[in-house]
């Protein structure tokens, strides 16, 4: 019988994330605070992804990917700080991962290799991997940095493209270009991750064998990627 890797999907909104997983060669359960369970595409628990006691319920996955929340980072709560004469910066304001004990959850969780994803503005991701939609083809300006336990490539393209995040877009258009469901609200398919960078990470993590590259990704010749990803040489 085929052994199908296992991922955590932890702070897994209603699934961009576990749809793409959910057509790879892998199990998956999302762990959110919110109640996802009608939504989430697959098996979901409900509970505090930071509570590293209950983590390690999930012992040894092959893959643990987080995605904790990026308010404390974004460039969005920086210009509210000035627009709103907060005295306090977004990160004092908004949980870090430090607050959500991110390091120390991986640590408890033991997996074989694990995915942190946030904002490009993200300071607390360590030598992340750096992808775009432009990169894969699709019509979205969205740049997502992953802190990755093995050596993954940047992808990430320059140009202009049809959505531009920060400007006025059709939200169903954004919906489509990340495969999401357009009955999501605006911040669930804004934070989305489109299945594209899924399948791209996954095909480099050496626990999730027999995943192959998104076939939108623009094939490149070694040289042509950007200096050094995930502490190692792309
Ligand atoms: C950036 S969104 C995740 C997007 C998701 N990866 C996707 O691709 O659709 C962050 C999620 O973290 C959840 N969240 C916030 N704090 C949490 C916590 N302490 N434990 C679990 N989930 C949490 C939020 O409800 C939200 O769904």
């Amino acid at each position: 019988m085929t052994h199908h890797p296992l991922v955590i999907d932890a702070y897994s909104g209603p699934g961009g994330v576990g749809l793409a997983l959910s057509d790879l060669p892998v199990r998956h359960v999302g762990v959110d605070i919110e109640e996802y369970g009608d939504e989430y595409p697959g098996q979901f628990v409900r509970a505090d992804a930071s509570h590293v006691a209950f983590m390690e319920r999930f012992p040894s996955p092959e893959l643990l990917w987080l995605s904790p929340r990026c308010q404390a980072y974004s460039r969005l709560s920086w210009a509210n700080m000035g627009r709103y004469d907060w005295d306090q910066t977004p990160k004092e304001r908004y949980p870090t991962f430090a607050d959500l004990n991110v390091r120390e959850v991986i640590e408890a969780v033991n997996p074989e290799h694990y995915i942190i994803e946030n904002v490009a503005t993200c300071d607390d991701l360590r030598e992340p991997a750096r992808l775009n939609g432009l990169a894969f083809g699709l019509p979205i300006n969205n740049q997502r940095h992953f802190e990755t336990s093995f050596t993954v490539p940047d992808a990430c393209e320059s140009g202009t493209c049809e959505i531009s995040l920060g400007s006025e877009y059709v939200r169903h258009e954004l919906a489509a270009a990340k495969g999401v469901p357009a009955n999501w609200s605006e911040s669930e398919i804004r934070s989305a991750i489109p299945r594209e960078f899924v399948e791209y990470l996954l095909h480099y993590c050496p626990s999730t064998p027999n995943v192959p590259l998104p076939e939108t990704l623009r094939q490149r010749a070694l040289h042509e990627f950007v200096e050094v990803t995930g502490g190692k040489q792309a």
